[in-house]
């Protein structure tokens, strides 16, 4: 966990850089076709959430790229994106042929796009070509990315994640290769998002930039892009809940969410994420929702560990601790649930902690966790903490 010590001599880092180019401002959709125009793109096949098609959006998005000579919408099914659904929009690509892939929507539709157009340069099916860190050979269309909610940063990450067709299996993908060129941000996109979306995905966005400002790969380069995030949605993500037609929320979140997902492409998570993985995948808990449920009992775990950056947070996060900040904006947002309600017996919650213990977001947890210690933080989870109270210690 680099600290920002000018004193002594800077600690070694690592960093990848995502995103070619990200634009950021209201009404930025409309730059796809000054993107097509300078890549002289004729056809684009744009990936799109099923729920905008035959709505407003589909038909501005057909309008900017109307000027290419084929336009071809696809439209995603509202579900976490499965083997099967990366096939069906893999075969929209192939026979498209584009020189242009746009994925408009949520994570879900983002990661659809990205495994499906690095599938149309690489041998295999979806599943066989799953894996951290492969090498995959680049498409030669460009891709953008333009994101609908404020959370999964999945616009600017190398990472995507597909469920295995039929199972709670989860496969995970990462290449540089994949990331899109462009990143585009437009709030515009984001005023409709209804107040429950804002929050789940929201506080996915805040707990990325917490895990990934206390991560054991945080380091010069990727703190500020953190740490900055935490700020910003620390500031107006409750304004954005409660008022979701507000732009200036809807822009800072958005640019929170990009943030940190700049600085955990390189720094991987801890262990909220480690625990909200189990809980999405057997217990189909929203990904933000299971954070929520899980980030005051990890911080409060963690807090011996944080050392001057732990001070950071919890003055940034308006708490005695942090901790305590991150239960405060929990509760805010109407996300201060516990874990009873959704888990009910001794075994269930065996089986999440046995399954966090396995995720690749451990080893970068700034506390090393025995088994015991993740049972102690689920059993901590167990009840809402409200707004007020101190966070118990794990
Ligand atoms: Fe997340």
């Amino acid at each position: 966990m680099a600290g920002d010590d000018l004193d002594g001599a800077p600690e070694p880092f690592f960093f990848r850089h995502s995103a070619q180019q990200i634009l950021f401002g209201p009404g930025r959709l409309s730059e796809l076709a000054a993107i097509a125009r300078a890549r002289r793109v004729e056809r684009a096949v744009a990936v799109m959430d099923g729920f905008f098609i035959g709505g407003e959006l589909e038909a501005r998005v057909r309008d900017v790229l109307g000027g290419l000579t084929d336009v071809e919408v696809h439209g995603v099914p509202i579900q976490e994106p499965d083997t099967g659904t990366v096939e069906a929009c893999r075969r929209v690509l192939e026979a498209a042929r584009p020189d242009m892939v746009v994925a408009v929507g949520g994570g879900s539709t983002m990661d659809t796009a990205k495994v499906a157009r690095i599938l149309l340069s690489n041998p295999g099916t979806v599943e066989e070509m799953a894996g951290f860190d492969r090498y995959y050979e680049p498409h030669r269309s460009v891709m953008a990315c333009v994101p609908t909610t404020a959370g999964t940063a999945s616009e600017v990450s190398e990472m995507a994640v597909i469920g295995l067709e039929g199972s709670d299996v989860k496969l995970r993908y990462r290449s540089q290769n994949m990331t899109a060129q462009f990143a585009v941000l437009d709030p515009e996109l984001l005023l409709t998002m209804p107040p429950a979306v804002t929050a789940n995905t929201g506080f996915d966005a805040l707990t990325h930039a917490i895990e990934s400002y206390v991560s054991r790969g945080a380091n010069i380069m990727s703190d500020p892009y953190a740490l900055d995030a935490v700020r910003r949605l620390v500031r107006w993500l409750p304004v954005a809940y409660r008022h979701g037609d507000d732009p200036v929320a809807r822009g800072h979140c958005h640019i929170g969410s990009m943030l940190a997902g700049v600085a955990f492409n390189s720094t991987q998570l801890g262990l909220a994420h480690a625990i909200a993985a189990p809980l999405g995948n057997i217990h189909h808990v929203v990904h933000g929702k299971a954070n929520a449920l899980a980030l005051p009992a990890v911080m409060a775990y963690n807090e011996p560990e944080l050392g001057d950056k732990g001070r950071v947070l919890a003055d940034v996060l308006g708490g005695a601790t942090a901790a305590e900040g991150v239960a405060r904006i929990r509760a805010e947002l109407d996300l201060d649930i516990g874990l009873d309600e959704i888990v009910a017996t001794e075994e269930e919650r065996e089986a999440i902690v046995e399954a966090a213990m396995k995720s690749g977001n451990v080893p970068y947890s700034p506390r090393e966790p025995s088994i015991e210690d993740v049972r102690a933080i689920v059993a901590a989870m167990r009840e809402p903490v409200g707004a007020a109270r101190p966070v118990p210690e794990v």
